[in-house]
């Protein structure tokens, strides 16, 4: 079942990046949308922090979207080198990833951590993109819908509904790698994400429900086109403004 909205094609910088690259890119990513009469998606980039204000000014009124990669869980307070939801709402975000595998591994969030930042996320009049996704172990294990599932109830905040959260599938294994999920193993996960989404939240048919790794101009067509794969969620491929054009432009509309 396909979601009413437009697919969403969200490009999460990670730690890339300078005042430079923001403004080209920006600016690429401006011009190539107003060469097309109708753009049946939207486009969301994720730079890091410091970038974001030079990122909102290039887009200016093009219909891009901001948001951040992570926020800290509380409003404000004594947490150095951490950032409130309610501070990148203030420069300009309508989005905020949290949960990503790399937080996730490098900082040892867990699901209530993530279902916090969300919450706050969600406070702040924010959508958080929730990011769930299985190790190449728990795959191997057989584990993989069983993870994913139990990351979805415990890191989406009570509560939310279509309009207020959007869930980002990464297996660990295909981030960076070059080593995509298959159509089916991407379709089995989704379908499962979707079945859950429909128990805990009150319109979870119409929950956005993104894939990521190692998505690319070339496997964007048909990863974009698995049933309940509402969007995607690039890294590498972002960085580059003809890469994630393209990936954009094999939404289906
Ligand atoms: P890659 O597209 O580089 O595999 O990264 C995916 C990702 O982690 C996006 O959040």
């Amino acid at each position: 079942m396909k979601t009413p909205t437009r697919p969403l094609i969200a490009g999460n910088w990670k730690m890339n990046g300078s005042r430079a690259f923001a403004k080209d890119m920006a600016e690429a990513l401006v011009n190539r949308l107003s060469e097309r009469e109708e753009v049946g998606f939207e486009m969301l980039l994720c730079p890091p922090a410091p970038l974001i204000d030079v990122v909102r000014e290039s887009v200016g009124a093009s219909g891009i979207v901001i948001g951040g990669q992570d926020c800290h869980a509380a409003k404000q307070g004594a947490h150095t080198g951490d950032i409130a939801a309610v501070m990148l709402a203030d420069a300009g975000c309508n989005y905020v990833i949290v949960g990503h595998s790399e937080r996730r591994g490098d900082y040892g969030e867990v699901d209530a951590v993530v279902r916090d930042k969300a919450a706050a996320v969600q406070m702040a009049g924010l959508i958080p993109l929730v990011c769930v996704g299985e190790t190449v172990e728990q795959r191997e294990a057989g584990e993989a819908v069983e993870i994913v599932t139990k990351q979805v109830e415990g890191s989406i905040p009570n509560g939310s509904s279509a309009s207020t959260v959007i869930v980002a599938y990464e297996p660990v294994w295909a981030i960076g790698t070059g080593r995509s999920a298959t159509v089916k193993d991407i379709a089995e996960i989704h379908n499962s994400i979707r079945t859950v989404l429909s128990k805990i939240v009150v319109d979870g048919e119409s929950v956005r429900i993104l894939y990521g790794g190692s998505v690319k101009p070339d496997n964007a067509a048909a990863i974009l086109s698995v049933d309940n794969v509402n969007g995607a969620l690039v890294g590498g491929a972002s960085l580059n403004a003809h890469e994630f054009f393209s990936i954009a432009e094999a939404a289906p509309s």
